[in-house]
C-alpha cells in the first residue's frame, strides 16, 4: 500500500534537487534580479491559487529561497522540516509520529499556496490522503459513515498523536465517542461480551468492508473465529440445531455487545426459543417438530422450568448428541430396558428413588407403599415417562398426558387425581385405582 507514498517522495527529492544551485539551469543565473519575483512574465503562477501562505501573499520569497551572490540563483533557507520552523512553532514530540511530518512538510502542504486552506496537495480532504494512501474507500461494498464522506480527520492527526494508529483518541474510546448508544448499552448491561469490553476493531474495520456491519466474516463464521470449538461442540454434533445457521444465526439469541440477560442472550429463554417454536416446523426429513408454544398456552399446569422461563434446564440450545438436543439422556420410544443413566435428564432434578425403590413413601404415585413408579418403568419391557407424562406442560395435574403416540395411534389417557391418590383409564388396561392411604391395587 505504499507503493504511492515511495513514488511521492522521489518526486518531492527530484524537485528539491532541481532547486538546489548545483541542479540548477546554468542559465538562470544570467537572469537579473527584479524588484519583484511575481510578475506577469515570471512566476505569476506562484500567487494564482486562492489561498495562499503568509510569506507569499507578501511576496517574499526570499523569506526561504534565499539568493547566492546577487545571482538569480537561491538556495533554501533552511531544509527539510527547519525552514517552516523559521516561522511556525515546533509542535511538542507526541508517541506517534505520521512519517513525512518528521521528514518533509512539503509532502503534504504546497508551500506557496493551493486551493485548500491548508494548502495541501491533492486538492484537500481525503484526496490529500490519497496523494500517498490507497483510497481506503476503494473496493468494499459497506463504507462506515465518516469515511464515506471522506473525513479522514475526525478519526486520525495528520501530524502525530498520543494514540497509535494516529488516532485522535484511544481506539476504542474513539469508537464510544460517536457511538454513544453502544456505550449506553455496555454500561447498563448484565453480561458484557470480553472483546466488545477489549476492542471493538476485532469485529469491525473503522473504514468499511465487504460485510455488512464491516464484520470480516459473515453470519456464524464471525463468531466461530474466537468460538471455534463449536464446531464439534455443536454444529458438528449428532442433533444440530438449525438455528445455530438459519437466520441471524448465532444472533437468533444472542446480542454480540452486551445484553440484559445472562450469557448475552437476547432475551429470556423462553421467549428466545418461542420466537420459532410457535409454529410447527416441517423439516426435510418430513419430521414435525410441534408447536410448542401451543402446547404450553393450552395448559393449566406447566413444568417447573417451565413456568421459570427456562427451556435450557433440559434442553441444549446449541445442539447435542441426545435426541431433541436434550442436554442429558431420556428415552425416545414408549417402552425401554430400565437401565443405570437412562433417565438422567430427569435424575438431574429428581430423587431417583422415586422410580427405583421398589416400595417407598417418597412418590405419590404408589398404593399404600408399593411404588407404581417402580411398577410401570423399572422392568425390562419398562414404559418410559413420556408413556404417561408430557415433558413440557399438561392439562391434568401431575404432567399427565391427555395421550401419548403408540405406534400410529395417538393412545387417550384419562387420569382422576383424588386427595390420596387417583385412577387411570386407558388403552394399557382397565381402570385402576390407586390409594396412598387405603391401598387399591393389590386387592383389585
Ligand atoms: C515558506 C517558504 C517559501 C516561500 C515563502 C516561497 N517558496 Fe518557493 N518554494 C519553496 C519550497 C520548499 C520549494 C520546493 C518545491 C516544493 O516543495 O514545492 C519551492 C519551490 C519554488 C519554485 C520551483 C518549483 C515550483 O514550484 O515551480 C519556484 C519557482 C518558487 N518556489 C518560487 C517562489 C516564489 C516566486 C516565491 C514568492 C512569491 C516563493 N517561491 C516563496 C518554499 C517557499
Ligand atoms: C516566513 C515565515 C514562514 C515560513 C518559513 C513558513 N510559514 Fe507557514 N505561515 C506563515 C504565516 C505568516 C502564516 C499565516 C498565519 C495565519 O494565517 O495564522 C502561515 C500559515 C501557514 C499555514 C496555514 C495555517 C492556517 O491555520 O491557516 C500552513 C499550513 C503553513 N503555514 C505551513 C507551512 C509550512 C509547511 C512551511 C514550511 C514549508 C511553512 N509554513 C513555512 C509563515 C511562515
Ligand atoms: C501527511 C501530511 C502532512 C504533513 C507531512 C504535514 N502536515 Fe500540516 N497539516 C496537514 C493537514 C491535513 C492539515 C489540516 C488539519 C485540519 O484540517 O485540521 C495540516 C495543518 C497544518 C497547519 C495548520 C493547523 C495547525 O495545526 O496549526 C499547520 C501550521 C501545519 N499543518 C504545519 C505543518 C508543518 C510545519 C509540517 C512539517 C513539520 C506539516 N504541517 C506536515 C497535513 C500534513
Ligand atoms: C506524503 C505521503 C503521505 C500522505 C500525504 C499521507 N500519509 Fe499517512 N503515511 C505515510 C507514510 C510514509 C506512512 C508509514 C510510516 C508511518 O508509520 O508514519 C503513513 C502511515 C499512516 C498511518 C498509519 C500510522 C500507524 O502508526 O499505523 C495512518 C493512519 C495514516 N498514514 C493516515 C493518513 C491520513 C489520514 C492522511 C491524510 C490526512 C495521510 N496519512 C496522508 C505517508 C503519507
Ligand atoms: C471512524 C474513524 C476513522 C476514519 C473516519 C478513518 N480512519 Fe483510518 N483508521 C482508523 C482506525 C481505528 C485505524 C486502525 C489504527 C490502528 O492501527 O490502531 C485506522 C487505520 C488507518 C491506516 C493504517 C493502515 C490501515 O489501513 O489499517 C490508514 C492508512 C488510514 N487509517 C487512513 C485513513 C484514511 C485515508 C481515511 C479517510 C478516507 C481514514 N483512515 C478514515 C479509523 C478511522
Ligand atoms: C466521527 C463519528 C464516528 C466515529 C468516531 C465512529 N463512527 Fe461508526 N458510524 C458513524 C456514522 C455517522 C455512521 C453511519 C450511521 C448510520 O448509517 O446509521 C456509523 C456507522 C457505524 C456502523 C454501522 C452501523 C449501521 O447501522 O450500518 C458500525 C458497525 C460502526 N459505525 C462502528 C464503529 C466503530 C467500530 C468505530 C471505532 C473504530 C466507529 N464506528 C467510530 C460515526 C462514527
Ligand atoms: C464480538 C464482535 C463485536 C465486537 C467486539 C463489537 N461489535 Fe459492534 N457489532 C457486532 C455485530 C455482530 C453487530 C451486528 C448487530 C446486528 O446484526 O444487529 C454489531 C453492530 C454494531 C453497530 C451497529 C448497530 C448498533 O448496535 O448500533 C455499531 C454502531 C457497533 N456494532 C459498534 C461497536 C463498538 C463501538 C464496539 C466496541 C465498543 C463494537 N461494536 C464491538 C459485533 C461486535
Ligand atoms: C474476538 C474474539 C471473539 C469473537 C469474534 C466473538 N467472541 Fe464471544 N467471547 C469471546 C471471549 C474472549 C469470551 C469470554 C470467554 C468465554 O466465555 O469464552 C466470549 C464470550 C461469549 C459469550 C458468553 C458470555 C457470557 O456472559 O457468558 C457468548 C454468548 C458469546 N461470546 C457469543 C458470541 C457471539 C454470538 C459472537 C458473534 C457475534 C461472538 N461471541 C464473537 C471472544 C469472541
Ligand atoms: C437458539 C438459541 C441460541 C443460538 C442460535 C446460539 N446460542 Fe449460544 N447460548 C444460548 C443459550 C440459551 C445460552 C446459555 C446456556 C446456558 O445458560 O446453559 C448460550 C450460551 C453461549 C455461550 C456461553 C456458554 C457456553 O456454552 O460456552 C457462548 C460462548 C455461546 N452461547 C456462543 C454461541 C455462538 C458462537 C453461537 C453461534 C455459532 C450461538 N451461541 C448460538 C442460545 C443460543
Ligand atoms: C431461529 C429459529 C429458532 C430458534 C430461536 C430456536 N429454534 Fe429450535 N428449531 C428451529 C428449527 C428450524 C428446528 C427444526 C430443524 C432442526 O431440527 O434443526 C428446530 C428444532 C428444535 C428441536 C427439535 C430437534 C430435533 O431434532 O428434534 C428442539 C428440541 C428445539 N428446536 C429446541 C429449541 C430451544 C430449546 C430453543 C431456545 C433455546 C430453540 N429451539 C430456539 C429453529 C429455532
Ligand atoms: C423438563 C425438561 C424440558 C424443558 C424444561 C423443556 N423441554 Fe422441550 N423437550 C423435552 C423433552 C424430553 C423433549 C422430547 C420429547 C419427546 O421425545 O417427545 C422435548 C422436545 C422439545 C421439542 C421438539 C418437539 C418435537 O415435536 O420434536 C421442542 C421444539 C422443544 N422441546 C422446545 C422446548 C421449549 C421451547 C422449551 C421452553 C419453553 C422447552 N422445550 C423446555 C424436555 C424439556
Ligand atoms: C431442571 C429441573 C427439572 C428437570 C430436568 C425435570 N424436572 Fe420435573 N419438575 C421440576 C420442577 C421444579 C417441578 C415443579 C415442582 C413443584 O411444582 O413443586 C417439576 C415437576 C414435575 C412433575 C409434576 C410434579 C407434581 O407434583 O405435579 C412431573 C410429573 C415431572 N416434573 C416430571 C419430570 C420428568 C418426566 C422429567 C424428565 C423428562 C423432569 N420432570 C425433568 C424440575 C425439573
Ligand atoms: C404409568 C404412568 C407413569 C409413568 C410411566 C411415570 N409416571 Fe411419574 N407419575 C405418574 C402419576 C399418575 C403421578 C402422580 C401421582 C400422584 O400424586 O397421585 C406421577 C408423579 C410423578 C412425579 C411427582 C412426584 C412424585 O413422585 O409423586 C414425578 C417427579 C414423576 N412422576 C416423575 C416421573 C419420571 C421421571 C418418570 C420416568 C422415569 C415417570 N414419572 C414415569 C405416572 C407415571
Amino acid at each position: 500500500m505504499y507503493t504511492k507514498i515511495l513514488l511521492v517522495g522521489f518526486a518531492v527529492a527530484a524537485a528539491l534537487v532541481a532547486l538546489l544551485p548545483i541542479g540548477a539551469p546554468a542559465t538562470t543565473g544570467d537572469i537579473e534580479l527584479g524588484p519583484s519575483c511575481v510578475t506577469s512574465e515570471c512566476h505569476g503562477d506562484v500567487m494564482e491559487d486562492r489561498f495562499l501562505h503568509g510569506p507569499v501573499n507578501l511576496g517574499q520569497c526570499e523569506m526561504c529561497h534565499v539568493p547566492i551572490d546577487d545571482r538569480h540563483e537561491f538556495q533554501m533557507a533552511e531544509a527539510g522540516t527547519e525552514l517552516c520552523m523559521m516561522c511556525h512553532e515546533p509542535e511538542e514530540q507526541k508517541d506517534y509520529i505520521h512519517g513525512p511530518f518528521q521528514s518533509d512538510c512539503t509532502q503534504c502542504h504546497n508551500p506557496h499556496g493551493e486551493d485548500n486552506r491548508y494548502f495541501l496537495h491533492g486538492g484537500g480532504g481525503v484526496d490529500s490522503c490519497n496523494v500517498c494512501h490507497d483510497d481506503v474507500r476503494e473496493g468494499r461494498a459497506h463504507l462506515h459513515g465518516p469515511v464515506a464522506v471522506g473525513e479522514c480527520l475526525v478519526c486520525h492527526t495528520p501530524h502525530q498523536s498520543d494514540h497509535a494508529g494516529l488516532l485522535v483518541q484511544e481506539r476504542r474510546d474513539l469508537c464510544l465517542a460517536c457511538h454513544v448508544d453502544v456505550e449506553v448499552t455496555l454500561e447498563n448491561a448484565i453480561s458484557l461480551h470480553e472483546p466488545v469490553v477489549q476492542e471493538c476493531a476485532g469485529c469491525h474495520d473503522p473504514h468499511g468492508g465487504d460485510v455488512q456491519f464491516f464484520h470480516p466474516q459473515e453470519g456464524p463464521d464471525l463468531c466461530l473465529t474466537c468460538h471455534g470449538d463449536f464446531i464439534e461442540t455443536s454444529m458438528e454434533a449428532q442433533y444440530a440445531h438449525a438455528a445455530m445457521t438459519e437466520g441471524e444465526s448465532c444472533q437468533n439469541c444472542h446480542a454480540p455487545h452486551a445484553s440484559m440477560q445472562q450469557a448475552l442472550l437476547g432475551t429470556d429463554t423462553k421467549k428466545l426459543c418461542l420466537s420459532c417454536h410457535s409454529e410447527e416446523i416441517h423439516r426435510e426429513d418430513d419430521r414435525v417438530i410441534n408447536n410448542v408454544r401451543a402446547e404450553i398456552d393450552g395448559a393449566e399446569f406447566l413444568h417447573g422450568p417451565i413456568r421459570e422461563d427456562n427451556c435450557v434446564a433440559c434442553h441444549q440450545a446449541h445442539g447435542s448428541d441426545v435426541r431433541s438436543i436434550l442436554n442429558q439422556s431420556y428415552p425416545a420410544e414408549f417402552y425401554a430396558a430400565y437401565e443405570e443413566g437412562a433417565y438422567n435428564l430427569c435424575f438431574d432434578c429428581h430423587d431417583r428413588t422415586i422410580i427405583e425403590a421398589e416400595r417407598t413413601e417418597v412418590t405419590g404415585f404408589r398404593d399404600g407403599d408399593l411404588n407404581l413408579h417402580y411398577l410401570h418403568v423399572v422392568q425390562e419391557k419398562g414404559r418410559t415417562c413420556r408413556a404417561c407424562h408430557s415433558e413440557h406442560a399438561s392439562v391434568q395435574p401431575n404432567h399427565v398426558r391427555t395421550e401419548v403416540p403408540f405406534g400410529m395411534w395417538m393412545m387417550p389417557v384419562e387420569f382422576d387425581k383424588t386427595e390420596t391418590g387417583g385412577t387411570c383409564q386407558t388403552g394399557c388396561h382397565i381402570p385402576y385405582e390407586y390409594d396412598r392411604v387405603t391401598p387399591e391395587l393389590e386387592s383389585q
